[in-house]
This record gives C-alpha cells, sequence and structure tokens, in this order.
C-alpha cells in the first residue's frame, strides 16, 4: 500500500485516538491507508478485550487487515446502518478532502457518507487552507483516454495511476483504472466534485466535500479534534 504524509507515530496517535470513540454494538465503517489501519489494529485489540463490535470494510485492504486483527466483518449491502467510519485522507482544508491514494476512494465513499458519524484520521501534514493535492478519478478501463480528454477540458492534468515497479496500470478493487488529476488550488471543490461526478465513464472521484464530521489531526505530541 501507497504511504504517505508525516510521521508513523503521529499516524498512530490519530488512528487511536478515533478508535477510542468506538462504542459496543457498533458498526464500523474501517477506511483505507497507513492511517486507517493503526484505527483498524487498535479497534482490534479493543475486541480481543472483549469489545462487540462489526466492521464494514472499505477495500481488499482494510477487509484483510480486520480479519488479521479479529474484527467481525459485515459487508456494506448487509447492513442498515453504519453508526461510525473511521478513514484517512491524502489533503485536508476545512472539513474538504482529497482521498484515493490507496485507489479505494470508491467504496470509501459508499461507507464513509451512509456513515452517522464520519470520523478522518490524518497526521499534521495532511492539513492546508486550499486542497491542492492531485484529485483520483477512478474510471472505467474503456473510457480512460475519454475522460482524460473531458478532465483536460475542465482546466485538470490528468495522468494514469501506475503501479509502482511496474509497467501496468494500478487497477482498483472494482476492476477500473484511476486518473490522478492536478487542479492546482482548488478554490471550490463542490463545484469541481460535481463537475468530475457528471463525466461519463467515471466511477467516482476522490474529492469528499460535506461528510466529514469531525477530524482527529495527529502530531509528534498528541492529537488535535477539529469538529
Ligand atoms: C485510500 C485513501 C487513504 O485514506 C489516503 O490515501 C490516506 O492514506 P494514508 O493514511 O496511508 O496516508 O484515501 O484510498
Amino acid at each position: 500500500m501507497k504511504t504517505t504524509g508525516g510521521s508513523d507515530g503521529a499516524k498512530r496517535r490519530a488512528g487511536e485516538s478515533a478508535a477510542a470513540l468506538v462504542e459496543p454494538g457498533m458498526t464500523v465503517g474501517l477506511g483505507t491507508g497507513s492511517t486507517a489501519a493503526h484505527a483498524i489494529r487498535r479497534l482490534g485489540e479493543r475486541v480481543a478485550d472483549g469489545l462487540d463490535i462489526e466492521g464494514v470494510p472499505t477495500s481488499f485492504d482494510s477487509r484483510q487487515r480486520a480479519r488479521d486483527a479479529g474484527i467481525p466483518l459485515r459487508a456494506l449491502e448487509d447492513v442498515d446502518t453504519i453508526d461510525l467510519a473511521i478513514d484517512g485522507a491524502d489533503q485536508v482544508a476545512d472539513f474538504a478532502l482529497v482521498k484515493g491514494g490507496g485507489a479505494a476512494h470508491a467504496r470509501e465513499k459508499l461507507v464513509d457518507t451512509a456513515a452517522e458519524r464520519f470520523v478522518v484520521v490524518v497526521d499534521s501534514s495532511k492539513q492546508a487552507d486550499v486542497l491542492s493535492h492531485p484529485v483520483p478519478v477512478e474510471v472505467l478501463p474503456v473510457a480512460h483516454s475519454v475522460v482524460a480528454g473531458t478532465v483536460r477540458d475542465a482546466g485538470g492534468e490528468p495522468s494514469l495511476r501506475r503501479a509502482d515497479r511496474k509497467d501496468g496500470p494500478v487497477v482498483t478493487d472494482n476492476g477500473n483504472l484511476v486518473l490522478d488529476c492536478e487542479f492546482g488550488d482548488i478554490a471550490e471543490p463542490t463545484a469541481l466534485a460535481r463537475t468530475l461526478s457528471e463525466m461519463p465513464g467515471v466511477v467516482e472521484h476522490g474529492l469528499f466535500v460535506g461528510s466529514a464530521d469531525e477530524v482527529h489531526v495527529g502530531t509528534d505530541s498528541g492529537v488535535r479534534v477539529l469538529e
């Protein structure tokens, strides 16, 4: 899994801080990435101590981590409610997020926005005044060059995500491809989110606007909670 951002200690503090919010009987959305992995690990420890919860994974990776941690799992289609989702982000500005560094943003968006409470876990290197991180856009494989052209028309610079040390493209858990789209400073994330959603061939994009309820920011000495 691609890891970005600050120190592992800061990520661990953020993940564990969010894991402490989980209460008995909850159905918990389990995010993807190295910061969410700390929350999953901590929840596994709490399950081993008797905490009765069910997890809803957002990716193959988070499912494997949750299994290894001993967290009972349910599929998204089998649950009525998700009480709390815990997930990472590649950048956060005023509760708007860019996600998808792990190419899991389509399922993450389903789970995170379905949750009653969505808690974002990041280290402080992910905070910004204005979003400017390239926006991952998951596309149908047959549509990648068409969508790339449409993104250029919308003022973005797309680049097909490739697997490290391999020639082939990254393929998502859903069998699709990812265009990382550079837009510079994103002054109006809501408008850009709408533009990207309306493009034929786009499965989902990594702009999350209006869904985060809380952000737990891990630092080298503690956790700042924004709500
Ligand atoms: C995966 C994601 C991740 O949550 C995001 O990339 C942050 O990852 P990390 O905590 O490893 O920095 O959106 O699709």
